[in-house]
């Protein structure tokens, strides 16, 4: 074999053990380099650097996003509350007790409408609350309110359980009653 021979399959032996070593820096690099750029377009979006015209222009160019309502932003006023205070008394103590949580009506027994009965109702909306009040309740005289009346009797049942009074009433509208949301307490 001539020298020039040697060398070539010297060579030819050499490369497949050179080539996964030189793959491995390339791909090294590469990943260093493209860490480096994702780094920094964290860096340059989650940046205070931003122009204030710059996000304004691009939230400007977004459709108005529609703000929800929730239960803690003041649904009912403490006047209809009053109302419903007297409706309960009335109409629904009887099951579900002066403390609303529960009465001592033998097999009527309404069940608790305190504490943890509202994280039912977690992401729905008052509108859902007031169809099975207003379809089920009192359990002895179903529907037997007028709108108002029900309407009144949930401030009631929402002021009882802390969530806060604000300047207007609670309508006895479901459309309406729809864009209001259970939400845990922020
Ligand atoms: C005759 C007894 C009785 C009366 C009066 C009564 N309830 Fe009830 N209530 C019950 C019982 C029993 C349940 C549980 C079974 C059910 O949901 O039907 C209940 C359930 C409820 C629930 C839970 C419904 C749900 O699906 O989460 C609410 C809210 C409620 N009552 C509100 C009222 C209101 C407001 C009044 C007064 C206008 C009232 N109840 C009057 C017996 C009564």
């Amino acid at each position: 074999m001539s020298p020039k021979v040697r060398l070539f399959e010297g060579f030819d032996r050499a490369l497949p053990l050179m080539r996964p070593r030189m793959r491995r820096a390339q791909r090294t690099a590469l990943a260093a380099s493209a860490m480096i750029a994702a780094l920094a377009i964290v860096a340059g979006s989650a940046g205070p650097s931003h122009p204030a015209g710059f996000s304004s222009t691009a939230y400007a160019q977004e459709p108005p996003r529609q703000e929800r309502t929730t239960v803690w932003d003041g649904v009912f006023t403490t006047e209809q509350a009053k109302r419903g205070s007297a409706l309960y008394g009335r109409r629904c103590m009887p099951c579900h007790g002066p403390e609303l949580n529960g009465g001592d009506n033998g097999a009527d027994d309404g069940i608790s409408l305190t504490g943890g009965y509202w994280a039912t109702w977690r992401g729905q909306t008052v509108a859902e609350l007031f169809r099975v009040v207003s379809t089920k309740m009192p359990r002895n005289a179903p529907g037997q309110l007028t709108p108002q009346e029900y309407a009144d009797v949930i401030s009631f049942l929402l002021e009882a359980n802390s969530y806060p009074a604000g300047k207007s009433e609670l309508p006895p509208d479901t459309t309406r009653l729809e864009q209001i949301v259970f939400v845990d307490k922020p």
